[in-house]
């Protein structure tokens, strides 16, 4: 019986994820036998690496794959410390180290360890939106900060001070939607206003290892008090396998373990084994970052001549963040209408920025060359 009277909890009364509603939307029409070109979801098109799937597959045959320990297998945790050390020569030992389901599993897990009910927390608009409606369901206060993308880096310290007390710090750099990368200088910057303020820093590195025109720095060779999250969704394009990890200051991690316990018992044990392979596959992985660069190119070349401007500068990250207000006030009736007339599909900026993605979309490149060349034709004789 559907009973109309039993209550739904007021903390799910959060935003849908928009990007994820056009996906939906743009699957049923492919379904429906549609010609469908998708550049609306953030998701890598090759899939994991080779060594990846054969490896996964031989655990598979081998039978037991149960529980592991709550914040991860000691391997697993073991390969992350080990990749800190190769990649950024940076040393973190293996017991900061956590495995999650994916970044989204690490950033309830985080906010669960660090805030409580009522504290601020400050994020960076435009983003990423789930750091919104994850810290909204908790009963954590969203403060948004909103730096001008014209304007100098000192303008978010500014904006930080005004919005002054906060418990917490949201970035990701590159970040979604924009692509934008902070420099070396400016998240230890960043990372130095936070401990003199006693703000906890949490750093999403999702997309380290896409970029394009400079290197990434991580937050951890700065300062043990962030917490960093990753996760093998983006470069290791492994989205559907759901693996990601964070790195805590110790002080955090009985915390962060007593909660994983009791709200996952343990990440999954393929994902982790798979995970540690990926891990090794930087040459295979690098050629993607190559395909998305040559897309890169191709749609910033195309996309100011079809009425999207101003695009952040996407130093990282397969994303292109596009003024549309040159073409309408609507872009979430823009992208409809684009996935029904040619079947290319687009986000709309709204799920980024809640007071002026109406204005903006953006366009995901982690898709095959074919598909944004062709998605570029399309739109070209749409705009006609
Ligand atoms: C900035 C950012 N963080 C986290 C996530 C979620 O990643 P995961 O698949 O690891 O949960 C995404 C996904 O698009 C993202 O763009």
């Amino acid at each position: 019986m559907d009973n109309q009277i039993l209550k739904v909890a007021t903390r799910s009364n959060i935003s849908p994820f928009f990007a994820m509603e056009v996906m939906r939307d743009a699957n049923e029409r492919q379904a429906a036998g549609e010609d469908i070109l998708h550049l609306e979801v953030g998701e890598p098109c090759f899939g994991a690496p080779k060594e990846v799937i054969t490896s996964a597959q031989h655990l598979l045959n081998q039978g037991h794959l149960g529980y592991t320990e709550a914040l991860g297998l000691p391997a697993f945790r073991q390969a992350i410390s080990a990749h800190y050390k190769s990649n950024y020569g940076v040393g973190i030992s293996a017991d900061r180290v956590v495995a999650t389901f994916g970044a989204s599993g690490a950033f309830l897990l985080a906010f669960l360890a660090s805030f409580d009910v009522g504290d601020r927390v400050a994020i960076i608009e435009p983003g990423y939106p789930a750091y919104r409606n994850i810290l909204q369901a908790l009963g954590i206060e969203v403060v948004p900060i909103r730096p001008a993308p014209s304007s100098k880096f000192h303008k978010v310290i500014e904006l930080l001070q005004q919005d002054y007390p906060l418990q917490g710090l949201i970035i990701a750099s590159p970040a979604n939607p924009t692509g934008t990368m902070l420099t070396a200088d400016e998240l230890s910057t960043l990372i130095s206003w936070c401990n003199t303020h006693q703000v906890r820093l949490i750093s999403d590195e999702i997309y380290h290892g896409i970029n394009y025109d400079r290197a990434p720095t991580t937050a951890l060779g700065y300062d043990e008090n962030v917490i960093v999250i990753n996760s093998f969704s983006k470069y290791y394009a492994m989205t559907g396998w759901r693996i990601g990890w964070m790195v805590a200051p110790h002080a955090l991690i009985p915390a962060i373990e007593k909660v994983t316990q009791n709200f996952f018992v343990s990440p999954s044990a393929l994902s982790q084994e798979a995970a540690i392979v990926a891990l090794g596959c930087r040459a295979e992985l690098d050629t993607y970052v190559q395909a998305y660069g040559k897309n890169r190119i191709a749609l910033m070349k195309t996309l100011p001549d079809l009425g999207f401007i101003n695009l952040h500068p996407a130093h990282g990250a397969f994303y292109l963040y596009a003024d549309a207000s040159n073409l309408t006030n609507d872009t979430t009736k823009l992208c409809k209408q684009m996935l029904k007339d040619i079947g290319v599909a687009i986000t709309p900026g709204i799920d980024f920025d809640p007071r002026d993605g109406h204005k903006h979309i953006r366009i995901s490149f982690a898709g095959r060359e074919q598909t944004i060349n062709e998605a570029c034709v399309r739109l070209k004789k749409w705009k006609g």
